[in-house]
């Protein structure tokens, strides 16, 4: 959708209006060409999930274009109505198109910086979208590597990736396990943007399973559908890179994508295989499915090693069911040793209007991911707080010093959407990257 600001000529074409009173949600006048979409309240969500609610009325009628009339919190409309007009056609044989295609916004609203904020951001999120409801036969771990490399191409960011060999000389066992079974190789991606005046240094791992069997503990069929989004952290990571090089933020940020597919397969590790990871820590598979942990321990490992001087370390990943079950489908968790970060983080999701909140850790916890044979297990001993001893487990690969640096998001339940909700449609949502990106920006300013 194209976005033109506008003197004062007023095109005569659909105009928009969102105002605070209004007897029920919307108002459409077709023939007079007018629509008034009601606003709840005067936060930055409402405005978002206004603008979204405009193009779920527009996208059954024929306007090409229309005018949005607000004179407040014109940049959150925008934001909404962009990501509510997100539409995943690329395997469909007769697309169709999304009828509005020119958006026009008055100029005396002095708008152009805000305009540029939220189309950046909300493009961004769109293009994560499409990373993760392509299908996993096209997005491979080398392909998803590939929209990366084109990523940094366009947008000077550094742009490096370890292949199995390498990994084997850096000792990734237990990330290789993970990818062993199947015929798209693995690879480890390192993206950097490095701007001249950072004021701060953040590192960002993302879980790259661009498709999750569950492997020999096979997950049933109902389970399995839809686990072409457990690259969702990242495919996140590489939305939040396009956003804040784009907003040219004085941060710097390095990002890391572990990229694997669980599959099975005469090759595959096992349940009851014990693999060491790069930091010399001996884990027990129980569960080939908990495979997330396995590929983040290395990438973690291979961070904090590759960039040791930094301020925060986040790992975005689709790693639980546990948390789907625990917050529910529209909230990530987040997870740490540190409250003031998660503090943080919880105003980074307030702001940019993802919905985040905390479970916190506990020592009886801990024991629950204890090993008889080796260091550590991949699953609790229970089904309790699974959420959590999977964030006990990734705190292993934390170097001591750094746990204060280290937040953990499980975006499992809303990085895919099975039933639309606000300006979200079916499938990907793109979590995290707004969230993200505002806390990135924050460390900036
Ligand atoms: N990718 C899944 C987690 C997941 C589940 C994400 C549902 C999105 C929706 C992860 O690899 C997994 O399978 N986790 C297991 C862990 C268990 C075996 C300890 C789970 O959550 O059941
Ligand atoms: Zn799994
Ligand atoms: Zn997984």
């Amino acid at each position: 959708m194209k976005i033109e600001i506008i003197k004062s000529q007023k095109p005569k074409t659909l105009k928009i209006y969102f105002v605070k009173k209004l007897e029920r949600d919307s108002l459409f006048l077709p023939e007079s060409k007018k629509l008034y979409i009601k606003i709840e309240n005067s936060d930055s969500e409402s405005y978002r999930l206004a603008g979204g609610k405009a193009m779920k009325i527009l996208e059954n009628e024929d306007f090409k274009s229309a005018v949005v009339e607000s004179s407040k919190g014109i940049q959150y409309i925008i934001e909404g109505m962009l990501l509510g007009s997100y539409r995943f056609t690329k395997y469909k044989s007769k697309p169709k198109k999304f009828p509005l295609e020119r958006l026009f916004i008055r100029a005396e609203y002095g708008v152009e910086d805000a305009i540029k904020r939220a189309t950046t951001i909300a493009e961004a999120t769109n293009f994560t979208k499409d990373i993760i409801n392509s299908m996993p036969n096209e997005m491979t771990p080398q392909n998803v590597s590939k929209v990366a490399e084109e990523l940094a191409k366009a947008n000077n960011l550094e742009f490096s990736a370890l292949q199995v060999k390498d990994m084997e000389r850096e000792r990734m066992e237990a990330f290789l396990a993970v990818g062993r079974a199947s015929s798209n190789p693995p690879t480890l991606v390192k993206l950097a943007y490095r701007p001249a005046n950072s004021k701060k240094r953040v590192l960002l791992i993302g879980k790259g399973l661009t498709y999750d069997s569950g492997g020999l503990s096979l997950k049933p069929a109902t389970a399995m559908t839809t686990m072409k989004s457990d690259k969702s952290g990242a495919s996140a990571v590489i939305g939040i890179m396009k956003a804040i090089s784009e907003l040219k933020l004085d941060v710097e940020v390095v990002g890391f994508l572990g990229l694997a597919e669980n599959m099975v397969g005469g090759n595959a590790y096992k349940p009851d295989d014990i693999l060491r990871a790069k930091n010399g820590k001996t884990i027990e598979v129980k569960n080939t499915d908990a495979e997330g942990r396995l590929v983040l321990a290395d990438t973690l490992v291979y961070a904090q090693e590759s960039e040791p001087e930094f301020d925060y370390i986040i790992d975005i990943a689709t790693l639980t069911g546990a948390a789907v079950i625990s917050v529910g489908e529209f909230t990530t968790l987040a997870m740490g040793h540190n409250d003031k970060l998660k503090e943080k983080m919880l105003k980074a999701g307030e702001k940019s209007g993802e919905l985040v909140t905390t479970l916190p850790f506990n020592r009886y916890l801990k024991e629950l991911i204890e090993s008889k044979v080796a260091d550590i297990s991949n699953t609790g001993a229970t089904r309790y707080g699974g959420s959590l001893t999977a964030g006990l487990f990734l705190s292993e690969f934390i170097k001591e010093e750094n746990h204060n640096k280290w937040l953990h998001l499980d975006i499992a339940g809303p990085a895919y959407v099975e039933r639309e909700w606000g300006y979200n449609q079916f499938g990907a949502s793109g979590a995290g990257v707004r969230m993200v990106t505002e806390f990135i920006e924050r460390l900036g300013k």
